[in-house]
């Protein structure tokens, strides 16, 4: 599995640093939806869920967090703690966050709005479904 690790443009001087997320640009999609996590629980695990359709990209801006992605096949981990690259995640991914810093903030944006239908909420569904389509 590969792993789209996005790396942005930080226009950094000394007034400090700027990142700018742009549609079709640095963003592999329309953004529609965006929404961010805080308050965070560094011994809570959370995500546990794939999508049909909805892609995303996540973004630690401060603090970091740990993402496990499994395609079924593979399991990859990845630490996120720099606001200048962005993780992919592509539909039929299944995901858990976990390790959050105390300080964390992570950003997600979405290429839809929220829509539980398109949810896979079950480890063996996920599986059977991507093991059929396989
Ligand atoms: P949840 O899917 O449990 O979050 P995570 O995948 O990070 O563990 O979402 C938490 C709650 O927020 C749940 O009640 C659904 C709601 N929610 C929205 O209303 N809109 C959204 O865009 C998202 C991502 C979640």
């Amino acid at each position: 599995m590969d792993i789209k690790l996005i790396q942005f443009q930080s226009h950094g001087d000394e007034r400090g640093s700027l990142v700018s997320l742009e549609d079709h640009k640095n963003i592999p999609f329309t953004i529609k939806r965006v929404y961010y996590l805080f308050n965070t629980k560094d011994d809570v695990r959370r995500g546990f869920h794939a999508h049909k359709k909805l892609k995303q990209l996540a973004v630690v801006l401060k603090g970091s967090c740990r993402f496990l992605l499994d395609d079924g096949k593979e399991k990859i981990d990845i630490l996120l703690d720099n606001p200048s690259q962005g993780l992919y995640i592509e539909s039929f991914l299944w995901r858990e966050m976990y390790d959050f810093s105390e300080d964390c903030v992570l950003l997600v944006l979405a290429d839809s709005f929220y829509d539980e239908s398109d949810y896979i909420r079950d480890y063996q569904d996920f599986i059977e479904i991507v093991n059929h389509d396989s």
